[in-house]
């Protein structure tokens, strides 16, 4: 059968030796005969695969014990309302960076809540993309908090560098598509907050890493906060206050069960690095794919990049769609292409695609 490999931003591919137990043990969980979706959240069985995901989780990140770990609803976006309303008060300036679509989403919504200084880090010059350094930000001397996105998924850039900000600024992070790819100072940060559909499980769960003292500060007690969003009521429940997500809790677990036997996430920041370059390296020396980003602003994780010739978009997605190669096409904002090589995709899934990149630029001369 034609390997098939999947380039989806998100939901995404899972490691196949997961789906693979996953599949095993569908029907019969745990020797239980029933599935893990049958069963209580509250039940021991249950409760034992919440305890293993999150000390794996914490194990991976090396999260210190001054953070709690929240498995929330509503995903990313969900929080992009469940941090300004948790943690600033109305008349609160607060600096977000814009860096691409998402960020700008976060900002937006951040609007309802409090002052938003936005802050442009994008620089557009013909041909190219770049993102100020961190130094050379703009920030608000009054803003206590300052919320980044540090991959942006749709537009494939990346602030590679941590924010280390002198003025004590709480640093707010939505790490939905880079969370896991490398290890990363937990330290560095006040909330770190991203969606399982990407480089987690499948979709349903958001984590939120945060600093003890940001979740019991007096504003989390607000009444203004939806129960449901509450980091509060949250914690206090052990993320339980309503039926969570099981069926992508337990998967979530094996994920980081499998980043473990993988060696971790510094062999996943080797892989993902390896990875990316194979493909940019391939886009930079061809004449027909373009990708205008300054190589120290490039995603390792989604990397999108355009056909110069016009018209060929749907033909390519179309031939490598019958190659195996699946989910190819950039997302509509943007048009063009993206390649989405989170962790489970393998090097020889990169490779088939630039073989086949390589065949299609030949035809197409
Ligand atoms: C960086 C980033 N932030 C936020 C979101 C929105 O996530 P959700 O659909 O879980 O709300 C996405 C989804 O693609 C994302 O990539």
């Amino acid at each position: 059968m034609n390997q098939i490999y999947n380039f989806s931003a998100g939901p995404a591919m899972l490691p196949k030796e997961v789906l693979i137990k996953a599949k095993k043990e569908f029907c019969d969980w745990n020797g239980m005969g029933v599935s893990i979706m049958e069963i209580s959240h509250r039940s021991e069985a249950f409760i034992e695969v919440v305890k293993q995901a999150e000390e794996n989780l914490r194990e991976l990140l090396k999260i210190p014990d001054n953070y709690k770990i929240l498995f929330c609803h509503g995903g990313a976006r969900g929080q992009f309302a469940a941090l300004p309303l948790n943690l600033f008060n109305p008349n609160e300036t607060v600096d977000y960076v814009i860096s691409g679509y998402w960020s700008k989403s976060a900002a937006h919504e951040a609007l309802k809540y409090c002052i938003v200084n936005k802050i442009n880090i994008l620089i557009e010059k013909s041909e190219h993309l770049s993102v100020q350094p961190i130094n050379q930000w703009s920030l608000t001397n009054n803003s206590k908090y300052i919320h980044y996105c540090p991959n942006e998924t749709i537009d494939g850039i990346a602030i590679n560098s941590l924010p280390n900000f002198s003025n004590n600024k709480i640093v707010l992070a939505d790490y939905s598509s880079a969370i896991l790819s490398a290890p990363l100072d937990v330290n560095r940060f006040g909330v770190i907050y991203a969606g399982t559909q990407k480089n987690i499980g499948p979709s349903g769960i958001t984590l939120v890493i945060i600093r003890n003292d940001l979740l019991y500060c007096e504003k989390a007690n607000r009444k203004i906060i939806p129960s449901i969003l509450n980091y509060n009521i949250l914690d206090k429940n052990h993320s339980m206050y309503n039926t969570p997500s099981t069926f992508a809790w337990y998967l979530s677990g094996m994920v980081f069960k499998w980043l473990k036997k993988q060696g971790g996430l510094l062999e996943m920041k080797k892989r993902n690095q390896e990875k990316s370059k194979l493909l940019y390296d391939t886009i930079d020396n061809s004449s027909l794919y373009i990708n205008k980003i300054n190589p120290i602003n490039r995603s390792s994780i989604n990397i999108p990049f355009k056909i110069k010739k016009s018209n060929l978009d749907k033909i390519f997605i179309k031939s490598a769609e019958q190659k195996g190669l699946l989910f190819l096409k950039g997302h509509h904002s943007t048009g063009g292409l993206r390649a989405s090589i989170y962790n489970a995709m393998p090097i020889d899934g990169v490779k088939k695609l630039i073989n086949f990149m390589k065949d299609f630029e030949y035809q197409n001369k």
